[in-house]
């Protein structure tokens, strides 16, 4: 933060709330609501990352549980064991620099793909050559920011056993009251936690409310959660999107913004996070990385909004990735709720002092 924006702001949230919040103009989230002629996504599919060191980002990428579906010269499909074909991209970056390229999500019908199409600055592309093959629009956003939309991919069978790298035998789980386990027995073994699905990424954007509007305009993301500061009831800071499926539950969060610091004068990913099993998967897949000598972030804990136990770790070129379990569901019966900012969790370590910044990624 600027020093002269420093000195200001300390000195605005000394007034009292009802003079610091007239001098400061309103910065609201206007209402948010879906409606069919917007371009209907059913999930999150996968995302895309340049990596100055790819082979040491694949030694991470297996130790975070990620299974390599295709390698090529320069570029690594992940896959998870859900039903997309790959949930992360990894490729070599020409210049040596880290970066995220945005990420994708699944129209809900070929007609919704075709209206993405149509819709201002869409670059249509193909898939083939990728696992599962489909077809791809690419948007191009300010600060280098990029949003696909994806249809056609040919999903991957998944069976009904989890698979797992960790868990011999587990469940059912047996609680004071109720303990239907009888002489069987919960049996692990170190490993890595394998991820499930790609499961939200959000963006810090310091021109936060023009580009709320063009996601929340163009496509049916509608807000779980607004937050606001904690000294300025009129600023909203925060969303966590889900996408509008009607009656069908879906994931409380898998798109957020956040607006950004004054100081902050470019947007960057704050993290992206994929589902896994449970939460002694997490666990022992924490203490896989940690043995490796990866860097842990924030976690093991438990979130307010959304729920997820949560598991933050820095990939080798500084990004937040986070492993979570046991998310919310909303619909369209579940109303949006505005709030005060924070806490995030209910328990585990502290939150770190740096957390909503960029981290240690180069620019
Ligand atoms: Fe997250």
């Amino acid at each position: 933060m600027s020093a002269v924006f420093k000195i200001l702001f300390s000195a605005l949230t000394k007034l009292p709330r009802c003079v610091r919040e007239a001098i400061m103009p309103d910065m609201l989230i206007p209402p948010i609501a879906n409606d069919p002629a917007k371009v209907q996504l059913v999930r999150p599919a996968h995302v895309y990352f340049e990596h100055p060191d790819l082979d040491k980002f694949r030694r991470f990428a297996a130790d975070f549980g990620f299974v390599e579906e295709r390698v090529t010269e320069d570029r690594v499909y992940f896959r998870g064991y859900g039903r997309d074909p790959y949930v992360y991209v990894a490729s070599k970056s020409k210049d040596g620099k880290a970066r995220f390229r945005g990420g994708a999500f699944v129209a809900t019908s070929e007609e919704e793909f075709e209206k993405a199409a149509k819709l201002e600055g869409a670059v249509l592309g193909s898939l083939d050559g990728t696992p599962g093959g489909g077809r791809i629009i690419t948007f191009n956003r300010p600060d280098d920011t990029f949003f696909y939309v994806v249809y056609g991919q040919k999903e991957r069978e998944t069976g009904a056993e989890e698979p797992t790298a960790t868990h011999d035998q587990q469940g059912p789980f047996n609680t004071a009251f109720d303990k239907p386990r009888k002489g069987r027995f919960q049996r692990y073994h170190p490993g890595p936690a394998l991820v499930h699905k790609l499961g939200h990424f959000g963006y810090v954007v310091p021109d936060f409310d023009r580009e709320l509007a063009w996601y929340t305009t163009n496509f049916n993301f509608v807000p779980s959660n607004v937050l606001f500061h904690w000294e300025f009831s009129n600023m909203d800071v925060l969303i966590f999107l889900h996408l509008d499926l009607g009656e069908t539950y879906t994931d409380h969060h898998s798109f957020f913004m956040q607006r950004a610091e004054p100081h902050v004068k470019k947007s960057f990913v704050h993290h992206t996070s994929f589902e896994v099993a449970d939460f002694d998967t997490q666990l022992i897949g924490h203490d896989w990385l940690a043995k490796k000598g990866w860097t842990s972030v924030w976690g093991v804990g438990r979130h307010v909004l959304g729920s997820q136990i949560f598991d933050y770790w820095a990939d080798p070129s500084g990004f937040k990735i986070e492993h979570y379990a046991d998310g919310d569901l909303v619909n369209r019966d579940v109303p949006t709720e505005r709030e005060v900012v924070g806490p995030f969790s209910v328990w585990g370590p502290e939150v770190p002092k740096d957390f909503a910044g960029k981290g240690p990624v180069e620019d």
